[in-house]
């Protein structure tokens, strides 16, 4: 496992979240205030892509199917219909760049 460099940190405006594939895998990142947090992009439920048809509340990721909620942060649910968490991946900022480790 190794970390890779996904974007840069103007990509990615503080309160936003976007899908980028890593590799074969779509991750949603989020800007919290300016930390970022990366989860599996793919809602356990009835696997929406949360970076694309969710929204981001400061640490909250609403799903846009159902309404299902999760902890940027952590990956964990905090809302249901989710039956499950979503995996969340280790990130560090080198410079400008964002890195998530895979
Ligand atoms: S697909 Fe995400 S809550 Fe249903």
């Amino acid at each position: 496992m190794d970390f890779v460099k996904v974007i840069s940190k103007g990509d990615l405006p503080a309160g936003s979240m976007k899908t980028f594939m890593v590799g074969n895998k779509p991750v949603a990142i989020a800007n919290v205030d300016g930390e970022y947090f990366a989860v599996s992009d793919i809602c356990t439920h009835e696997h929406c892509s949360l970076g694309t048809e969710g929204f981001l509340d400061g640490s909250v990721i609403t799903c846009g199917c159902h309404g299902g909620q999760f902890d940027v942060t952590t990956g964990k649910v905090l809302a249901l219909p989710p039956p499950a968490d979503v995996s969340s991946y280790e990130v560090k900022v080198e410079g400008d760049d964002v890195l998530i480790k895979m």
